[in-house]
C-alpha cells in the first residue's frame, strides 16, 4: 500500500519515483526533500518558514493531502496541500467566491493554513487569498515579486515554500504574465503550472504584458524538463479534465509541440474575447484581493 499524495474524491495517485534535482537545489540522500543550495541562499526568504527538523524523515511522512477543488464561474482549480504529521497546509490559487468553502475544508481536516499562494495575478477571477487571511488568522498571502501585486510574502525564482516536511519549489515561468510561476513539489511528482501550461493548451499571451515567445521557452525549459511522469495540475480546465503529465503535454499538446515560430503565430492569432472580469479582477488582485491590503 502506498502512502504518497493523492487527490481525495478525484483519483488516487501513487507517489512517483524520485526525479531529477531541482536546479539550484540539492537532494538529501534520495528521499526527495531538496534544500536550497547554501551557496545560493542560506536562509529562507523572510516570512517563509524553514523546514522542520534536520531533514526528511521516513517515506511514510511523505503524505500530504493534496485536493483539487473547482470554481465553476472561472473554471479555476484550487489545490490544498497539507502535511499529515505537522498539519501545516497551503492553498494554491484560491478564488474569492470559494474561499469560505476552502477555509471550512481546512478546518474540517484539522489543518493549519500557512499560505494562500497565487501562481500569478489572475485576470479572470479575484483571488481568495485576501479573504482567507481574515478567515484563517495566521495565513499569509503569497505571490511572485515580478507580479507587482501586493501580498504578505513575495517569491523569487528558486524560493522554497515549506509546509511540514514538504516544500514547493518556485519556478519562474513567465509569458502568460511576467510574474507567472510554476510550483513543483519537492519530489518532482507534481507541478502546479498556473496558466503557463494547461491540459493540451496554455494561457493566452495577448494582455497583461504577455509574450508568446517567452511562454514557449518557459514551458520547454522550466516544465518540460521535469520527469515525464510528473503530474501537471493547471489553474484552469474548460473541458472537465483534471490532470495531465509532463510526457503527455510534451508529446500531445497541440501548441507546445510546435516550433517556437509556429507557436508565436498561433498565439498571435487566437482573437479571444476579453475575460469578463478583467477590469475588476486585475486591480483587485494587485491588492491581494482585499480592500485593505498588507503593507
Ligand atoms: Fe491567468
Amino acid at each position: 500500500m502506498f502512502c504518497g499524495p493523492w487527490l481525495w474524491g478525484v483519483r488516487k495517485v501513487p507517489l512517483l519515483g524520485v526525479g531529477l534535482p531541482i536546479p539550484g537545489c540539492r537532494r538529501e540522500r534520495g528521499l526527495g526533500v531538496p534544500l536550497l543550495d547554501p551557496a545560493k541562499r542560506t536562509e529562507p526568504r523572510p516570512g517563509l518558514r524553514a523546514a522542520q527538523g534536520s531533514g526528511p524523515g521516513p517515506r511514510s511522512h511523505l503524505c500530504p493531502v493534496p485536493r483539487q477543488m473547482f470554481e465553476p464561474k472561472s473554471c479555476t482549480y484550487t489545490y490544498l496541500l497539507g502535511d499529515r504529521e505537522s498539519r501545516e497546509a497551503l492553498l494554491i490559487d484560491p478564488v474569492l467566491e470559494t474561499a469560505a468553502r476552502d477555509a471550512r475544508l481546512v478546518k474540517e481536516l484539522g489543518l493549519r493554513l500557512l499560505y494562500a499562494v497565487n501562481t500569478h495575478c489572475h485576470a479572470d477571477h479575484i483571488t481568495g487569498s485576501g479573504l482567507l487571511r481574515s478567515l484563517l488568522p495566521g495565513c499569509q498571502s503569497v505571490i511572485s515579486r515580478l507580479s507587482g501585486a501586493q501580498a504578505d510574502l513575495h517569491l523569487e525564482d528558486g524560493d522554497s515554500i515549506r509546509f511540514g516536511r514538504f516544500a514547493l519549489e518556485t519556478r519562474a515561468s513567465p509569458g502568460h504574465t511576467p510574474g507567472c510561476v510554476t510550483f513543483v513539489l519537492n519530489d518532482h511528482s507534481m507541478a502546479f503550472t498556473g496558466d503557463a501550461l494547461l491540459i493540451r493548451g496554455c494561457g493566452r499571451t495577448d494582455f497583461q504584458q504577455g509574450c508568446a515567445k517567452t511562454l514557449y521557452h518557459s514551458v520547454h525549459e522550466k516544465i518540460f524538463t521535469l520527469p515525464g511522469d510528473c503530474l501537471i495540475y493547471p489553474a484552469h480546465d474548460y473541458h472537465g479534465l483534471t490532470v495531465s503529465t509532463v510526457e503527455e503535454e510534451r508529446t500531445l499538446n497541440p501548441r507546445l509541440t510546435l516550433s517556437c515560430e509556429e507557436f508565436v503565430k498561433v498565439m498571435d492569432n487566437l482573437n479571444l474575447p476579453k475575460p469578463l472580469q478583467i477590469d475588476i479582477a486585475v486591480p483587485a488582485n494587485m491588492r491581494c484581493g482585499v480592500q485593505t491590503p498588507p503593507s
